[in-house]
Parts: structure tokens; sequence; C-alpha cells
């Protein structure tokens, strides 16, 4: 410990901000190795310019993979999303890889864990399980132009 002269409260505080410090980082730690918690994927890269030229992408659409288990391909453009009506059975996995060959786009699933930004020249990735029935729009909750507003999907489990 450094010996300086602090006063009481002055090293009180220090103490809490420095407590704080460790328990976040704990948490972080805790979130990332233990819950599995990660950002949606954008490792991969893909020309914007040759999206629909290039697979998956040539045939957007929503793929059986296993029992329970989709593959969505999908393209977000303006001012839609191809295809625009994904539907699924309860209990479903859903493999999301999600593209845009113009700006950045949003793909939004209110109520659920799938809140992506769709960045040209990248492909997005999420994996989620929904267990629930449930009828939403697919919201593009980033500004892409004059028709931002109109750009919506709809995603269905049943
Ligand atoms: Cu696409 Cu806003």
């Amino acid at each position: 410990m450094l010996n300086i002269d602090l006063p009481r409260s002055e090293r009180i505080w220090l103490m809490i901000g420095g407590a704080s410090l460790v328990v976040f980082f704990a948490i972080i730690l805790l979130m990332a190795l233990v819950w599995g918690f990660h950002n949606p994927g954008q490792m991969k890269t893909i020309a914007p310019d040759a999206v629909r030229t290039t697979p998956p992408f040539d045939k957007p659409g929503l793929y059986q993979v296993g029992p329970n288990e989709y593959r969505a391909v999908m393209i977000a453009q303006m001012f839609m999303y191809q295809p625009n009506n994904v539907t699924v059975p309860a209990g479903s996995t859903v493999h999301f890889e999600v593209t845009s060959p113009d700006v950045v786009h949003g793909f939004e699933i209110p109520g659920t864990n799938v809140n992506l930004m769709v960045v040209p020249g990248h492909i997005t990735e999420y994996t989620a399980t929904f267990r629930n029935k449930m009828d939403r729009v697919i919201v593009c909750n980033e500004y892409c132009g004059s028709g931002h507003q109109v750009m919506l999907g709809r995603f269905v489990v049943q």
C-alpha cells in the first residue's frame, strides 16, 4: 500500500470504487464464461454488391436443418426483409444469418433476445430457441433512409 495520507472518507470511497470494479468485472466474466452471453457474430464477410449471387443469400429463406432446428437465411435491405415472413413451430431453434446489400439495418424481434445490427459487408449470425407461441413484427431499429419506418417483417412461432 502507498503510504499516502488520505482522509478516512476518501479511503473508504476509494475502496468502494475499487470493490465495484472487481464486482463488475466478475459479472462480465460470469456472463461470458458461465451463462454463455455473447454478441451476435459478425466475423464472416461478404461483398455487399454480390449478396444476391453469393450462397446462401442467392436463395434466402427458411431451411430445416434438423428436428426442431432451422436456418433462416435473410437479407435486410431498403426497405424490406427477404423472406418477409418466417414461421416456425414452437420449440424450434433458429440460426439466423442476415446480411445487407445497401446500408446498416436493424433486425429486432421484440420480446425476444433477437436484436441484431445488420452491417453491409458482414454476415450477422445469431441462434435463438423459441419455446412459446408468438406472432411478432420484425423491426428495423437502425435508421436506414426515407422508408425506415415501413421496414417490417413478420416472425411467427406456432
Ligand atoms: Cu432498415 Cu431502418
